[in-house]
């Protein structure tokens, strides 16, 4: 396959050239590594004119980090053209942390002599059991935290080397390193809290009876699933689109479509994950540190597994492997990083006409595109879903091990759940970001919120029945700042003034909040002022090829104030144009008994449901089922 589309991901070919370019260039010292290696997207129009001239820049964006003086630099290579098209240094940044550091910043700290007295006095003497949880170090107003690359490490130990060292945390214990002189600058040692000893272990071996009565559930699709796939493009039931991969995000989806009467009318330009942020709620030292933003300080690509068949996934599925590069500019193949296979939904709509005892019943299918990433002790998949009725779904899957703390045996605290004597699972919240660059029935759109109001009672509502969905157009970023209204049925409408629908509406996707909650976090919490994003569940802003991440590129260390707060401060107009929802979702988590020693599945999610886009139900043309015969076979 040749990878010619303009958002086809890299191959090991174009990366190796681009690293060549820049090696030869002599531009990339031998203390530099590669901290993300990704296509440079080509700008909007040439991609969309790419269907009718054929041809697009290919280029490839580095953020290199030298590890000897601790500058960053981004360089953009053409691969085209077989040149250097930008390089330069930026200053005042750090990075997202790389693979590297957490091997090295592991070594550090075990072999530092404070350290290793800390853990002799709480009896730990076999330091090949002790595990190193880096984490990134945030910005909590400390000067060290501008002037230096690190990283805020906890310490866990294992009891064996198959045991969940999750069980057994080392409270209070908290060791800075700076990860470019490869050095511990600070070990802060909050007192003595014994090391839980239970153990809590899931694994297969560590299960002593498996439950019985399981029969065998397999999928079988004879004839093969009913979608095709031409390299990164599938189609599906009407539904088009590509998909794309990156080191930051994972999966992306690029220019979703529908086909409507031989027509792929478009939806969706791109969208990604574009944040995700964990903070955590207890006010001891060994805990307030904890609040991974995963995307932008560590990359969900980088982290993604490759997928199991019978295990991840089950049926007919469809692998799209991916290529990462490692920090030496090394390509290297991550097999079956996105799975895509069809699911059997239920029920897609049905009626009986009980005078006639007609039935029409049609089965829904579902399309999934997904994959999966393991952040540290917590794991996440993200789930696409197709419908055949022109919606769309974006569910998270979280699982994985809770993250603990421990206490004095017998003691208990309000901000996590006791899950025995001594340890316990800190409260939390997991705030995820999409990015969403719509282009419903082409680019110009504007966004409405839609709330549902009651009519006064009087002479024109005689009986108090009335009610109406309350629509404003939001006109400018800062009017387009909002929040979830379950109580009053608060969604958002994406509509393209310039298309009509039969009755002369213009035509619109709903955007449908799913669970959601709010941010507890004090307004002037620390790490609120870097994840400004979490204190509102919709933005929206025109497009600009710039603004991809809403706390901006380099969260890692970053004092706060960019991104889509910085962005919208300028109140730009965002009707009938070119614009991208950032729609943030919250899911609170007080961890249960349950949760332990490893999280069943919890999921949060949203919709997009077309609304007026279609003139009627557009699943009337779904076939029944061969095996299930309406009103004929009676
Ligand atoms: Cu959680």
């Amino acid at each position: 396959m040749v990878n010619t589309y303009p958002f086809d991901p890299l191959t090991p070919d174009e990366i190796l050239a681009a690293v060549s370019i820049l090696r030869g260039s002599k531009k990339v010292q031998e203390s530099m590594r590669f901290v993300a290696i990704h296509l440079h997207e080509p700008n909007k129009q040439s991609v969309l004119d790419y269907e009718l001239v054929g041809v697009c820049k290919r280029q490839i964006f580095f953020v290199i980090l030298d590890r000897a003086d601790g500058k960053t630099y981004e360089a953009v290579v053409s691969i085209t053209e077989e040149k250097i098209s930008s390089f330069k240094y930026i200053p005042g940044v750090q990075p997202s942390l790389i693979v590297d550091e957490f091997f090295d910043c592991e070594q550090i700290v075990k072999n530092e002599p404070q350290v290793r007295a800390a853990l002799q006095k709480r009896g730990v003497t076999d330091f090949s059991l002790v595990m190193v949880e880096p984490g990134s170090a945030g910005y909590y107003g400390d000067p060290i935290e501008l002037e230096r690359r690190l990283c805020r490490s906890i310490i866990l130990i294992r009891q064996d080397t198959a045991d969940n060292f999750y069980a057994h945390p080392v409270e209070g214990l908290l060791i800075l390193v700076d990860l470019n002189e490869r050095k511990v600058v600070r070990v802060e040692d909050h007192g003595l809290i014994p090391i839980p000893e239970e153990q809590a272990n899931y694994t297969t071996n560590s299960v002593k009876e498996f439950r019985q009565g399981l029969k065998p559930l397999n999928i079988v699709q004879p004839e093969g699933p009913s979608f095709t796939v031409d390299g990164w493009k599938v189609k599906w039931q009407k539904w088009q689109f590509r998909v794309g991969f990156t080191p930051r995000e994972g999966l992306v989806l690029y220019t979703v479509g529908y086909e409507d009467n031989g027509r792929v009318r478009p939806i969706i330009y791109r969208a990604s994950l574009a944040e995700m942020t964990v903070p955590y709620g207890h006010p001891d030292p060994g805990q307030r540190y904890k609040n991974a933003f995963d995307v932008g300080e560590y990359g969900i690509g980088m982290l993604t597994n490759s997928l199991e068949l019978g295990c991840d996934c089950l049926g007919e599925i469809y692998y799209f492997d991916v290529v990462l590069v490692d920090t030496q500019g090394q390509s290297y193949s991550l097999p079956h990083a996105v799975c895509m296979h069809e699911e059997d939904y239920g029920l897609l709509w049905k009626h009986k006409d009980w005078r006639t005892e007609q039935t029409e019943v049609r089965r829904s299918r579902r399309l999934v595109v997904s994959s999966i990433a393991t952040l540290g002790n917590y794991d996440y998949g993200f789930y696409w879903y197709f419908y055949q009725d022109g919606s769309i779904e974006y569910e998270i899957k979280l699982t994985g091990i809770v993250s603990t703390g421990a206490v004095f045996p017998g003691e208990v605290t309000r901000y996590g759940t006791m899950l025995n004597n001594q340890l316990y699972a800190t409260n939390h919240q997991h705030f995820f970001c999409m990015r969403l660059d719509m282009m419903v029935d082409g680019l110009n759109n504007s966004v409405i919120e839609v709330h549902n109001v009651s009519e006064p009672m009087g002479p024109d509502n005689p009986f108090g029945n009335a009610f109406y969905p309350h629509k404003t157009v939001l006109r400018n970023e800062q009017e387009a700042q909002q929040l979830i209204d379950p109580l009053s049925g608060r969604y958002w409408q994406i509509i393209n003034p310039g298309s009509r629908n039969k009755v002369g509406q213009p035509v619109s996707y709903n955007l449908i909040p799913g669970e959601n909650v709010q941010t507890f976090l004090h307004p002037n919490a620390p790490v609120l002022s870097r994840a400004k994003y979490m204190t509102r569940h919709l933005w929206v802003t025109p497009y600009h090829f710039a603004e991809k991440f809403p706390v901006g590129d380099y969260p890692n260390q970053h004092p706060g104030g960019d991104g889509l707060v910085k962005w919208t401060e300028k109140n730009r107009s965002i009707e009938d144009t070119d614009v991208v929802l950032w729609y943030v979702m919250g899911h609170n988590h007080i961890p249960r008994l349950e949760d332990w020693p490893v999280m069943p599945v919890t999921t949060i999610n949203f919709h997009l449901k077309p609304s007026g886009f279609f003139d009627q139900n557009p699943a009337l043309d779904v076939p029944p089922t061969d095996y299930c015969h309406p009103i004929r076979s009676y």
